[in-house]
């Protein structure tokens, strides 16, 4: 007999697989680990004020012309790279302090921020990466609605990046839970596939390298943003997205104590 969990979680492979009604009552957490969750959490841990996603180039420079320009900064890709006019690409270790605090970033990538839109009415949404991975599982284990883990992927197809990081997600969720049946061939497969990472650092980096963003970020000569992507636990700052601003900020009350849920890996 498979016995009802506590907390329901659920991996969705790609935004597509998860259906609107799945999204009632649940806390939704977007999945783009190479590169957008990990720019934007980054983003935020660095002092930015906000992030406003934006689907679309246009829309981004639209939204940035109504705020004051000395506040702004327009960030994101097309192509893994720099857009026209814009201020920032989508490397995480550029939003620095220095460039990003107290500015709201407006930011437009390919998968990401099409995903963040796609679950935006979700009871809340949360932006998941190895970077802030622990304190997102506090966050999640404290809140108690349902999970879904949502991996963006790459125009429509499977990225092996998200998967891996929705799996650790799942696995840590799934141990505070005291490990009970899952019953969901999705999340069974990236938290296997996760499993599988974790029995060392070389397969972990292996993975995330030979992954569908990893191979990109390579091509492009931008191979650093992997090994920044693929560190645990760098900060505290889980994002989340608040529906009246359709703005991602840091809810300063809801920030968890530094806890470990899951043990990880290292990376340095
Ligand atoms: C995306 O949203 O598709 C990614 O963040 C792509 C990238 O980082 O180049």
């Amino acid at each position: 007999m498979i016995t009802q969990m506590s907390q329901p979680f659920t991996v969705h492979l790609l935004p597509a697989h998860l259906q609107p009604s799945e999204l009632t009552g649940a806390v939704a957490v977007v999945i783009d680990l190479l590169r957008a969750s990990t720019t934007i959490t980054t983003a935020l841990s660095a002092g930015a004020r906000q992030v406003l996603p934006c689907g679309d180039v246009e829309s981004a420079r639209h939204r940035a012309k109504d705020l004051p320009a000395e506040n702004v900064l327009l960030g994101g890709e097309r192509g893994g790279v720099l857009i026209d006019g814009f201020d920032l690409d989508n490397s995480p270790p550029a939003y620095s302090p220095e460039l990003v605090s107290g500015k709201t970033i407006v930011f437009t990538t390919t998968n990401g921020t099409a995903a963040i839109e796609r679950v935006a009415a979700a009871a809340r949404v949360l932006i998941g990466c190895f970077a802030n991975l622990n304190a997102l599982l506090s966050v999640l284990i404290r809140d108690g609605r349902p999970v879904r883990l949502v991996c963006a992927g790459t125009a429509g197809e499977i990225s092996l990046e998200d998967v891996l990081c929705a799996g650790a997600i799942a696995t840590g969720l799934w141990q505070s839970l005291g490990k009970p049946e899952v019953a969901d061939d999705q999340t069974v497969l990236a938290m296997t596939l996760y499993q599988a990472a974790a029995e060392n650092r070389e397969t972990y980096l292996h993975m995330l390298r030979n992954s569908r963003g990893g191979r990109n970020l390579q091509r492009l000569g931008l191979g650093s943003d992997i090994l920044f992507a693929a560190r645990w636990d760098q900060t505290t700052v889980v994002p989340e997205y608040d529906q009246t601003t359709a703005a991602l900020h840091v809810p300063v009350e809801r920030q968890p104590e530094p806890e470990t849920h899951l043990n990880p890996l290292s990376i340095d």
